[in-house]
């Protein structure tokens, strides 16, 4: 078996492949070398950069399998993809660590106003008495969301001392049994000091957070976002913050990234990372391992 891997992967994730495959890792190929090339291959690893449309599945004749590195497939054209038989699959265990771990950083760097302390003590100024902080325990956290993600960042939360509210269109047992009580999303937003988002990005949780929501959530609550930019109207979200209907957002992944000319940037109360979620050393590892471990299975 032949597999071309065109976007980086972790070596771990190449030294497994080449356990059981003829591996060549062509990484930063145009368009044109890359259509020459994949006639050769039956199997394929792409992360984001690789553009996986109509013209290389059509010249991928023997291509059988295509895995993802990581999550989104927005870089594959899934519908020729499956016209040809060719299989798509890809990681989406790989980033939940970092994911839960990102989004638990961002709650104690908000609680204990890391941001601005270290901006203050690199200017020279001891603003020790403008940066009391609170702390998580005995807070309560809304969880949108408990997949994967949503249930790691539960456990974490758990042992802080939260108390766990979820919302979500399918049951977890398992949240269930860490002390999480699922509620209906308006009784959630009302209750939780925090609320953190880990739905997927699909027309029904396009904008779930607008101003209806916002308005819904205490002045003294926190919305956090490591999932992805639109589930979230940004519009909405910058007019909140300014009115101070909410008291601040955690923000990985913007409407736009990056958000440039955003509001967001200018405001006091918004802590931002440049969509960090997935970017750890062992989640890209993690990715390259399950990446190879995808090939294997599927092409028994
Ligand atoms: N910041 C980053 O770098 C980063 C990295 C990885 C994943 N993510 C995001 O995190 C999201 C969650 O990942 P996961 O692995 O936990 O996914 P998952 O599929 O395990 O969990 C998603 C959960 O959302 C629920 N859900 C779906 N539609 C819903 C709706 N309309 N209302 C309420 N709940 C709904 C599902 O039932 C499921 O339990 C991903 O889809 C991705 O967008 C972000």
């Amino acid at each position: 078996m032949k597999v071309l891997v065109t976007d980086p992967i972790h070596e771990d994730g190449i030294k497994k492949l080449e356990e059981f495959a003829d591996v060549e890792v062509a990484t930063g190929l145009d368009q044109e070398s890359l259509l020459e090339k994949v006639p050769d291959f039956g199997a394929m690893i792409v992360r984001s950069a690789t553009k996986v449309g109509k013209d290389l599945l059509d010249a991928g004749g023997n291509l059988k399998l295509i895995v993802r590195a990581g999550v989104g497939l927005d870089n594959i054209d899934l519908d020729t993809a499956k016209e040809r038989n060719i299989k798509v699959v890809n990681t989406p265990e790989a980033p939940t660590t970092a994911v839960a771990e990102l989004t638990i950083s961002l709650m104690l760097a908000w609680a204990r106003k890391i941001p601005k302390a270290d901006k203050a003590m690199k200017e020279g100024k001891w603003i020790k008495s403008q940066l009391v902080g609170t702390e998580l325990k005995d807070k309560t956290l809304g969880i949108i969301g408990t997949g994967r993600i949503g249930r790691e960042v539960a456990r974490r939360a758990k042992a802080l001392g939260m108390n766990l509210l979820g919302y979500d269109v399918e049951k977890s047992d398992e949240f269930k049994e860490m002390g999480g009580e699922y509620v209906g999303l308006e009784e959630l937003l009302q209750n939780s000091d925090y609320v953190t988002l880990h739905v997927p990005l699909i027309p029904p949780t396009r904008h779930m957070i607008s101003e209806e929501e916002l308005n819904l959530m205490k002045s003294t609550a926190v919305l956090v976002n490591a999932a992805r930019g639109p589930i979230v109207d940004e519009e909405a979200l910058i007019k909140a913050l300014k009115n101070e209907k909410i008291a601040g957002a955690c923000i990985d992944v913007c409407e736009h990234d990056p958000p440039e000319e955003s509001p967001l940037t200018q405001l006091d109360n918004v802590i931002l990372t440049p969509h960090l979620g997935a970017s750890t050393r062992e989640a890209q590892r993690t990715a390259g391992v399950l990446a190879a471990e995808k090939i294997r299975e599927n092409l028994k």
